[in-house]
Order: structure tokens, then C-alpha cells, then sequence
């Protein structure tokens, strides 16, 4: 354990606020500020940082905790990791031994693994045995300068090399098999994952080798497809990387080329955009969004002009849209991808093809009149249709203004008429995404019975526990009050009783109760619902009223909840009791 007043001097250094925003573009409400949530896809804002206390919270998706939390989760760190991480980026060095827990060992096994894997890779890329993956590398136009620097390798034709390899540098089967470069079979054989392809690794941006990527050779992709990718493992997670932004990150304040694939991206890079990366093999997200836009201010999206592309067009702009980031875009001509234009046409036609990238509206605009014969006034009816649509997306006045402008004059109708379309449609839109809010916050994500299953045992005496937990987090005096009329042992809801045992034993330690004491012992949906009764508004007004009614709750349901038990644990006896409560009452009575 990190002594706590480490914790704290780290957490005095990253304020919230200031961590939260290089990651979300966060608005003031009120004492709050609010963002939308970069843990899950929402299109109104329910993400919530609470500067007061260090904490944050989401209402859509239920997560919450402290600024370890939350850079843990949006750097996919474990927390021992996201303090260490603010520990380094604000200069406060950590007492040096072991705080290294298990999961940290396996990640760094991982890290070894897939370094040493790498090499092994390219030494037989560069090995007379792996002339055929350098011959395919060098005739797609790599240079070996090239190569080196993305520290390209290849798989030999062999089900077990790469393991007995792993095996001669002394790493575990269980290692390599968490690692996801070797396999395991049904019946618990082990074989090389990546075989006769060459390999292309993937680097986070703090230098580790996190995955693999392997293309087959052409002509021999039967088996596992063109590509084969690691599966996400305890150091990878697919979503939320991007390939080449380990050298991206360092030319790209201005923009970033968003390609594809990995050959497009290596391409560029040759030709001089370093500032190229693409999604490995999977949908656009907004966790790659997250990670774009901490280090750029512009993405040009080069995509095909087919129907396909166009609807890449619309989820990435859409992804987009909250993020802050402009949005440019360029077609590639002859559906050719970058790294097949590039080694037509040279760097100096790409470059002018960037001169000429557009705005998202400009790019959707253009392709909507494909199809459409403008000529006839059916025709320009429908596309002015279309475009209406288009533009009415825009939330900026002046560049719908812009545009309806070109439409008007181009297309001949009148201002007034288009202007009033497209109020039209946005005052549709905006009907709709209301509905959509309301159905929304109607169905929560995460409900409280999943983060509490023991809720039905007793709503009331739950809801009880929950305003009493809400009071000492904001009234810590009142601890040895409530521990005297009600012991922990007689909290209905085990993860409750889990809650006020920590609050109790830290109060009476004499710490200050904050959401990092609780961090390493909750899930990050148990810390969310910690975090939403710490900053719920249940127990502002008459706090020692509240607690003595809320002690008064607990102890009948629990009392009724015991009799319940003990009721249907020996169901014979009952007669019998009732019977000596009749006496007893019956006595006091005379
Ligand atoms: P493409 O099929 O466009 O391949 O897939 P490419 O990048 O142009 O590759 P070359 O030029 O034929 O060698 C684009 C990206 O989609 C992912 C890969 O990341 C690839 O770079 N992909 C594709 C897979 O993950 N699996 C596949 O089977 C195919
Ligand atoms: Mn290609």
C-alpha cells in the first residue's frame, strides 16, 4: 500500500478538474462541472466532476470513484498504475519498494513477452529463413529504414518456434498464453498464435509493445483471415488504441490523418505524414475519439466515396461531434486506399489532396448530389432535400449560414425558404433527441438493485442505510453517535455494511473520510454509487434528525428481517414463541 499521505499530496497536485478536462470537454453547472461521459456513448452530458470533493460520477453508465479512478479507467490502468502515473506527471516520487501487486507483475510479464516477441520476429524477418516476408515488405515499397522503425517482423510457417523461444528466455505457458501470442487448444495443446504472416507490432504511446497485428501473404489468407490481431488482454484493449500514434503523438498538434489500415499508415508515415494512424481492425469508438483529441485540434477522415464510406463519414462525425475536434475530409480517387495512391501518385498529390480536404458538411454535401440529376427541377428539388438535412446538423448559425448561401445562389431558391427548412428540420431533430433523453433517463443504464443486489431484502431499510451513509460522508462527527446506536453487524445490505465499516474504522483512525479510501476496496460502479450518495442532496437539511430516523429504519427492518429468518429457520418453534410473547406482554400487563 502507497502510504495515504502520499495519496493525498499526489491528489492535491491533480486536481480533478484540470485531470478530467484533458480528457473531456467539460461545461460549469452550477458548483459542478459536466461533460459527456468518456465511458460510454451518450450524446447529452450526464458525466459529472465534483471539484469540491475529488470526485466524479456518471448517471448514464453508473462509474464514479476519484482522480485515480478515473485515470485508471481511461488509461486502462489498475489503480496502484493511476497513481503512479499522476505520482510521475506531477513530480512526487514514490518510496521505492514493492508496491507491485500481482496484477502489475502479469502486465509487466506481458510487456517482457511481447518485447521479446517482437524481436524474435524481426530477426527472422531479417534471417535468410524469412527472405519471403522481407521480399513481400520491400515489393509493397517499404524501405528498410522503414521497417526497422516500425519494428516489422514475420512469423515462421511453424506452430511451435515462437513458444519454444518464449520457453528458452524462461516465461511461463500461462505468461504467453495471457500475452495472447501462443494459444491454447481445447484439449490444452499449445501452439503459436501468428503463423506465416509477417507481424506488425502495436506500440502504446508510452513505448510498451502492447498487441500484434500478422497479414497473411496474398493468396493465402484461408485460414484466420487476411489480418490476425491479439485479442484484448490485461495490457490491450483493441477499442481504445490506435496504430502509429505512438509516433503520431509527437508531430500532430495541428491534425491527424485518420487512415484505414496498418499499410496505409506505414505508407504515410514514410512519405512524411507522421501524423497518420488508424483503428486496429475495428469500428471508429469514442475511447479512440478520448485519445485523438488530447493531442490534436483537427482529424482528416480519408475515406472511399462508396455508400460505405459515407456512412463511416456520418459515425465518425457524429463520434466526433462533442469531442471539440474539427473535422476534415478527403476522398482518395479511384477508390484506391492512401497507401496504394501514394505509391501511384507520390507524396506531392497526396499532400495537394489535403490542401484540398473539406469540411465534413462541404464532403457530405458533394457526395449527396451523386445519383442525383440536378438539371431537372425534380432532381434539384430532391437534392435540396438532402442537403437541407445536411446542413441542419451543423450547430454553428454561421456556417449554416455559410452554406445556405452557396445552396440559394447555386440552386436558385430563396434564402428565406431554405432558412426556413432547415429551422424546420432542427426544431424535428431536436423534438426527437429530447424524446430520446427523456426515454433515456427513464431506462438508467446501470440500475441501483445490480450495484446492490440485496436491495429486495429491504427497500426501505436500504434506502435507510443509504441517507445514513450520505450523512457521515458529509457529517464525519456523527460517526461515534451512529456507531453506538447502530453496529455495523446490523446493516441489512452487505455491501453497505461494508461502506459504514470502512467509514467508521477510518474515522476512528483519525483520517479524513474521502472517495480514495474507498477506491481500492470498491468496484468502480460500487465507488460510482459511493460517489452518488456523497454528492446526493438526501441528508443537506436536518442531517442529525435524518441519522436518528435512519438508525430507527435499519433496526426494525433488521429486527423484522431477523424474526423473518429465524421465523423460517425453525418453523416448528414458532407456536412456541408467539406464545411466550403472549406471556411476556400479557405479564407486563398485570
Ligand atoms: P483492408 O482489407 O483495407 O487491408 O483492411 P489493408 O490495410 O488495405 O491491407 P493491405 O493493403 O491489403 O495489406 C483495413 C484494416 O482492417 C483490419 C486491419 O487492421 C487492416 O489494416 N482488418 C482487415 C482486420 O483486422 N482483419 C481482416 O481480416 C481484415
Ligand atoms: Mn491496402
Amino acid at each position: 500500500m502507497i502510504p495515504e499521505d502520499i495519496i493525498n499530496e499526489i491528489k492535491y497536485r491533480n486536481d480533478i478538474e484540470t485531470a478530467v478536462s484533458q480528457y473531456v470537454n467539460l461545461k460549469r453547472r452550477g458548483k459542478n462541472l459536466v461533460g459527456l461521459c468518456p465511458f460510454h456513448s451518450e450524446k447529452t452530458p450526464s458525466f459529472t466532476v465534483y471539484p469540491e470533493n475529488g470526485s466524479f460520477y456518471c448517471f448514464g453508465c453508473g462509474v464514479g470513484g476519484d482522480v485515480f479512478t478515473f485515470t485508471g479507467l481511461i488509461e486502462n490502468l489498475d489503480y496502484i498504475e493511476a497513481v503512479k502515473l499522476l505520482a510521475e506527471r506531477s513530480g512526487v516520487t514514490l518510496p521505492q519498494d514493492g508496491y507491485d501487486d500481482s496484477m502489475q507483475r502479469l502486465k509487466n510479464k506481458i510487456y517482457d513477452i511481447n518485447r521479446d516477441t517482437a524481436r524474435f520476429f524481426h530477426s527472422y524477418l531479417m534471417s535468410p529463413e524469412g527472405k519471403w516476408a522481407l521480399d513481400y515488405l520491400t515489393g509493397r515499397g517499404l524501405t528498410l529504414k522503414t521497417i526497422r522503425h516500425f519494428g516489422l517482423g514475420a512469423a515462421p510457417d511453424s506452430w511451435d518456434m515462437l513458444i519454444k523461444h518464449l520457453k528458452g528466455k524462461g516465461y511461463s505457458e500461462s505468461d504467453m498464453v495471457a500475452a495472447n501470442v501462443v494459444g491454447k487448444s481445447q484439449r490444452g495443446t499449445l501452439y503459436d498464435r501468428f503463423r506465416k504472416r509477417v507481424m506488425f507490432p502495436i506500440i502504446n504511446i508510452r513505448g510498451n509493445i502492447i498487441a500484434f497485428s500478422g497479414r497473411a501473404m496474398p493468396g493465402e489468407d484461408k485460414q484466420g483471415g487476411k489480418y490476425v490481431n491479439t485479442s484484448d488482454t490485461p495490457v490491450y484493449k483493441k477499442s481504445a488504441n490506435l496504430f502509429g500514434m505512438n509516433f503520431a503523438k509527437n508531430s500532430c498538434s495541428e491534425s491527424i490523418i485518420l487512415v484505414e489500415g496498418n499499410m496505409d499508415v506505414i505508407s504515410l508515415h514514410q512519405a512524411g505524414f507522421t501524423n497518420t494512424v488508424a483503428p486496429l481492425g475495428t469500428a471508429f469508438t469514442s475511447e479512440q475519439v478520448n485519445l485523438l483529441a488530447r493531442y490534436t485540434k483537427e482529424i482528416v477522415l480519408t475515406l472511399d466515396a462508396d455508400a460505405a464510406g459515407q456512412k463511416a463519414i456520418r459515425r465518425a462525425s457524429e463520434l466526433l461531434a462533442g469531442s471539440g475536434l474539427k473535422v476534415r475530409v478527403i476522398s482518395i480517387p479511384d477508390g484506391k486506399d492512401p497507401d496504394e495512391y501514394i505509391k501511384k501518385n507520390g507524396a506531392d498529390r497526396f499532400a495537394a489532396l489535403l490542401q484540398g480536404a473539406v469540411s465534413d458538411i462541404e464532403y457530405r454535401l458533394l457526395t449527396a448530389a451523386g445519383g442525383i440529376d440536378t438539371s431537372s427541377d425534380d432532381g434539384r428539388l430532391k437534392y435540396i432535400s438532402a442537403a437541407a438535412e445536411i446542413v441542419a446538423q451543423s450547430d454553428d448559425m454561421i456556417t449554416r449560414d455559410i452554406y445556405i448561401g452557396r445552396l440559394s445562389e447555386k440552386y436558385g431558391v430563396s434564402r428565406t425558404a431554405l432558412t426556413a427548412k432547415i429551422d424546420e428540420i432542427r426544431k424535428r431533430n431536436a423534438k426527437a433527441k429530447k424524446k430520446k433523453e427523456i426515454t433515456d433517463i427513464i431506462r438508467p443504464k446501470i440500475s441501483k438493485d445490480d450495484i446492490n443486489p440485496e436491495r429486495q431484502k429491504s427497500v426501505k431499510a436500504t434506502a435507510a442505510e443509504e441517507t445514513l451513509i450520505a450523512v457521515l460522508l458529509k457529517n464525519p462527527d456523527f460517526h461515534v453517535t451512529a456507531k453506538e446506536q447502530l453496529p455495523p453487524e446490523k446493516m441489512v445490505t452487505s455491501l453497505n455494511r461494508r461502506i459504514y465499516e470502512t467509514i467508521i474504522s477510518v474515522l476512528e483512525s483519525g483520517r479524513n473520510l474521502d472517495v480514495s479510501v474507498f477506491a481500492q476496496t470498491l468496484l468502480p460502479a460500487e465507488l460510482g454509487y459511493l460517489v452518488s450518495l456523497q454528492n446526493s442532496e438526501k441528508a443537506d437539511k436536518n442531517p442529525e434528525i435524518v441519522l436518528k430516523d435512519c438508525i430507527r429504519v435499519i433496526l426494525e427492518e433488521e429486527m423484522s428481517a431477523s424474526v423473518r429468518e429465524s421465523a423460517e429457520a425453525d418453523t416448528g418453534d414458532w407456536a412456541a414463541n408467539l406464545q411466550s410473547l403472549i406471556d411476556k406482554k400479557s405479564k407486563g400487563k398485570i
